[in-house]
């Protein structure tokens, strides 16, 4: 393990093998280009996710301020509450962007994009899609390139401008859903008496974690689908299995590869000693293809019983927008398996993939036969 593999053009083409001979390695390496660090088995990741008494969170997302403005959530987000009041919009949008793909298209700018951002749309009960889009755009920019090392003070005021636009927008939405409730995500926060600063947090957080991620967890899916041979044909078969699909593709590539925790005490870690006050970071990626985990793991396997994988995190702060992201995966899948009798991934061999901190194809063209 090194800092130079970690930059190195073979390590963002194929991490796989990397991860492998780090977790076979198992020993806890420090990056200095990380300043962290670093771990890859699934044991020792699950176990950096479930002790948070350890391995903390940003202070402003501890208990019990956490699990005041998380539970509210998490209840909206219950499965078969998220089901009843947006499955059917979520499915009757899939449906619609579907039927409007030409017979070749790009899975992220075609699909994905457009979809789950009319989802966050119906998720927060507002009918202009292009708003939300606008706000979210140079946030996600902002945020992506404020985590390039070299993001320089311009790029970061920009972020802080689009962070306020986003926030403004929020509060002016507080405000009209406190008169006129609906079904939507932020009725529901004012009703369960969240103060409205923490609705427009709640919302700011939604809007950041579940869209970029999502996107890239659908091109994930449809690579595993596409490019494992039986798999479309088993899933045709067996479409009630589209959700769990979706989490194997998850374990399978991780759009999230890594997530960091700041160590509260000293412990040890594969015989290593950490020391407090340092950052580890976790990489998902690789805990979640970790053979001591799950048999045959650089496998996808549409049906495989993938439960406790990592991809979106474990324990307290494990994603409170995972049903949300299985219902719109569902609904996609089906929607594209309705509408074309047959799907190829174009150009299989020359993918390129986004790493090392996100992972999913850069462009992912697939060409349907109609049903
Ligand atoms: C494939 C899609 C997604 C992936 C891979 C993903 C990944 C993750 C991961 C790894 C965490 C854990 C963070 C940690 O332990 O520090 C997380 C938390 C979170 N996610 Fe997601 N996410 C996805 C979709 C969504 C969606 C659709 C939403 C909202 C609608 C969302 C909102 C959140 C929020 C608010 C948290 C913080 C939870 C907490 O700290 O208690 N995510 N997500």
């Amino acid at each position: 393990m090194s800092d130079q593999e970690l930059a190195s053009p073979a390590f963002l083409a194929d991490p796989y093998p990397f991860y492998q001979r780090w977790r076979e390695d198992g020993r806890v390496w420090w990056s200095e280009r990380l300043d962290a660090y670093v771990i890859a088995r699934y044991t020792d990741v699950r176990n950096m996710l479930t002790t948070p008494r350890v391995f903390g969170q940003s202070r402003r997302y501890e208990p019990p301020r956490h699990g005041e403005v998380r539970g509210p959530a998490a209840d909206y987000f219950r499965p078969r509450r998220l089901e009843s009041a947006l499955g059917t919009a979520i499915a009757a949008n899939a449906e619609r962007i579907v039927d409007t793909l030409p017979a070749q298209f790009e899975m992220t700018r075609d699909v994905g994009e457009p979809f789950v951002m009319e989802s966050m749309a119906i998720l927060f009960g507002i009918e202009d899609t292009h708003l939300l889009r606008e706000l979210y755009e140079p946030l996600i920019v902002y945020l992506k390139r404020s985590r390039a090392l070299d993001a320089d003070k311009s790029v970061q005021e920009a972020g802080r401008a689009a962070g306020r636009r986003l926030v403004e927008f929020l509060a002016e939405l507080g405000s009209l859903r406190e008169r006129q409730p609906g079904n939507d995500l932020i009725s529901h926060l004012l009703a369960m008496g969240m103060a409205r600063a923490e609705v427009e947090t709640v919302c700011a957080l939604t809007l950041i974690g579940g869209v970029d991620t999502t996107v890239r967890g659908l091109a994930n899916l449809l690579l595993g689908v596409l490019t494992t041979p039986g798999q479309e044909a088993f899933l045709r078969a067996r479409p009630e299995l589209a959700e769990n699909a979706f989490d194997e593709a998850l374990r399978w590539v991780s759009p999230l590869q890594l997530k960091g925790r700041e160590l509260r005490e000293s412990t040890e870690v594969g015989g290593t000693q950490l020391q407090a006050g340092r950052s580890v970071i976790g990489l998902l990626g690789a805990a979640n293809r970790d053979p001591a985990r799950h048999a045959d793991p650089d496998r996808f396997k549409a049906d495989r019983k993938v439960g406790d994988h990592l991809a979106f995190g474990f324990g307290i702060h494990y994603c409170v927008g995972a049903p949300l992201a299985r219902v719109e995966a569902g609904a996609i899948l089906r929607a594209l398996m309705r509408r074309f009798s047959r799907l190829t991934v174009e150009h299989e061999g020359d993918l390129a993939f986004e790493g090392p901190v996100y992972r999913s194809p850069l462009s992912l063209v697939l060409s349907g036969q109609a049903s």
